[in-house]
């Protein structure tokens, strides 16, 4: 039976089926007047059209974009997992075109909808075959991402078997590179491998120890928001200020072309011997000569920015390096460069100025090491161990409400049980100071001054939890309900929290009084 492996990256989605031993990387088609178009990427894509309110998908959509241009009333949405940075925030895209906003929950969902149709017309899997699927996601991804990916792949279709962090999924991908390939396996001696995977919207560092098929992730960190897109932005910003133009002044179809255009010039750079990058404003319906940008100005643009990146890198080296021993930075450590924007030669060549005692090893298929990790890890192989990204609690009141802290439930580094494995627990008690519990959950990827949230900091759902038995468990409170009392003060409340193998977390409330006891997951709609 075929199970897979999704990576759904910013730019390009990626599906690799396992079969009796064979990995196929999907090829999806697009037919086109002048032939068919076969790719082994399905860009992260949607195009909406006026009127209609058709959706195309994919390499339909890129294509049509691509073709047609900019069409007045179309709408067209690349890079759809960058909106799920922000679900916590905000769950709906306003589009200029269309009156109302979309859900991205619903924009997903039906992209991923397409997804798993193209994967079907491949014939790499049966018509009547379920879709078993390991998906990935960003090791710094925060919990509603998660829960929003996750509930989209399901609802569109795949049968989730697990997740996994895409630089996990990329060191099991290189791993297994090394030890023969998917053909005759060798045992090697264990070693670590630390991932860089910069793609097209996020940047992720991971330190993984390797032992024959056991794979134990040592540190994880990340960027939410650095990849390609960020490097064509700059791009453009650059061309704009020769024709001194401000981006403000570009309608969204239009830069979105701008966008494609500064993308595959940035893409030419790799190639080694393009010095200089070029854009025709009048190919795009703008005023002005064409304008030209050496490559050397472009590198003086991007160094700052991939800066933080490399110093993550750093530090997730170093941390893992405290935890085991046996790696050393100047002793050949292998750091695996992956996703689509480690091909520009700048970035290898500051990755190498970093670690100059370190094997810097560049793969030539970037885009698809992340899905066939996650295919290897479905076939259960392999096993894995992953750890929190961020720190994970919630702010509680102390010297009679008078002082927040940060209490952290899962801080970052903790390892989150394998597949199969019980769940993670722990377990806090504390007397009340209100009727009503007002639990406000947070996650962050630093601790600052008092040990109180810092860098990025997202919050997840509020939990309301009546501790005074007058108002019925099953009752919705809402905040403003909440009232400081000594009531329950001679009580002690018990919250247990749970973490499964696919990073979950779930809270079980006991009210003293009567001791019932409710569980809430803690990330929901
Ligand atoms: N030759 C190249 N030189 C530089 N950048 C490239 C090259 N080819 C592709 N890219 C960039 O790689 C990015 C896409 O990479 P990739 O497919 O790994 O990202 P993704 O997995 O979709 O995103 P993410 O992992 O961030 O969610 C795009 O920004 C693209 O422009
Ligand atoms: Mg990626």
């Amino acid at each position: 039976m075929a199970r897979l492996g999704v990576d759904f990256g910013t730019t390009n989605t990626v599906a690799v089926v396992h079969d009796r031993g064979v990995f196929s990387v999907v090829l999806h088609r697009a037919d086109t007047g002048a032939g068919t178009i076969v790719r082994e990427v399905y860009p992260s894509a949607i195009l909406i059209e006026s009127g209609s309110e058709h959706r195309w998908f994919g390499l339909e959509a890129d294509r049509r974009f691509g073709q047609h241009g900019p069409e007045p009333g179309s709408f067209y949405l690349p890079s759809l997992k960058r909106h799920l940075h922000n679900y916590s925030e905000g769950r709906t895209i306003s589009m200029d075109a269309f009156s109302g906003r979309f859900d991205v929950g619903d924009l997903l969902t039906s992209y991923l909808g397409s997804l798993a149709e193209s994967i079907r017309t491949s014939g790499l899997v049966e018509p009547d075959e379920p879709l078993e699927t390991v998906i990935t996601w960003p090791a710094n991804a925060n919990g509603a991402q998660r829960h929003i990916t996750r509930r989209c792949f399901r609802e569109a279709g795949f049968q989730v078997l697990s997740t996994l962090n895409e630089p996990t999924a990329s060191a099991i991908e290189l791993a297994d590179c090394l030890t023969a390939g998917r053909g005759g396996r060798q045992r090697r001696e264990p070693s670590a491998v630390a991932v860089f995977d910069l793609g097209g919207g996020t940047f992720d560092a991971s330190a993984v120890w390797i032992d024959g098929d056991e794979f134990q992730v040592l540190t994880s960190a990340g960027i939410e928001n650095l990849g390609g897109d960020d490097f064509d932005r700059v791009l453009l910003e650059m061309f704009l200020d020769k024709l001194k133009m401000s981006p403000d002044a570009l309608i969204p179809l239009t830069r979105h072309a701008l966008l494609r255009q500064t993308r595959a010039q940035k893409e030419t750079i790799a190639g080694g011997v393009v010095r200089t990058l070029f854009l025709n404003p009048m190919d795009f319906g703008i005023q002005g000569l064409p304008i030209s940008m050496p490559v050397a100005a472009y590198y003086d643009r991007l160094r700052p920015m991939l800066k933080p990146a490399i110093a993550t890198l750093v530090s997730v080296i170093e941390r893992a390096a405290e935890r085991e021993p046996r790696i050393h930075v100047d002793r050949g450590l292998r750091i695996y460069l992956v996703g689509g924007t480690s091909k520009l030669p700048l970035v290898s060549e500051m990755v190498a100025a970093a670690f100059p005692r370190c094997q810097v090893v560049l793969t030539d298929k970037p885009f698809t090491s992340v899905a066939m990790g996650a295919a290897i890890c479905a076939m259960d192989r392999v096993r894995y161990r992953d750890v929190f990204a961020r720190h994970f609690g919630l702010i509680r009141l102390r010297d009679f409400g008078r002082a927040e802290v940060f209490d952290v439930v899962f801080p970052a580094g903790t390892p989150i049980p394998r597949r199969g494995e019980p769940p993670l627990e722990r377990t806090a008690w504390y007397h009340p100071h209100h009727n009503i519990g007002h639990l406000r959950y947070l996650e962050c990827t630093a601790l600052g001054p008092g040990g109180l949230p810092d860098g990025s900091v997202r919050a997840w759902s509020d939990v309301l939890f009546p501790y005074d038995p007058g108002i019925p468990l099953s009752a919705r409170p809402a905040a403003d309900q909440v009232v400081d009392t000594e009531q329950f003060t001679g009580q002690t409340v018990c919250e247990v929290y749970r973490c499964d193998s696919d990073g979950v977390i779930t809270v079980e409330l006991r009210r003293p009084a009567t001791d019932e006891v409710r569980t809430h997951e803690i990330y929901q709609d």
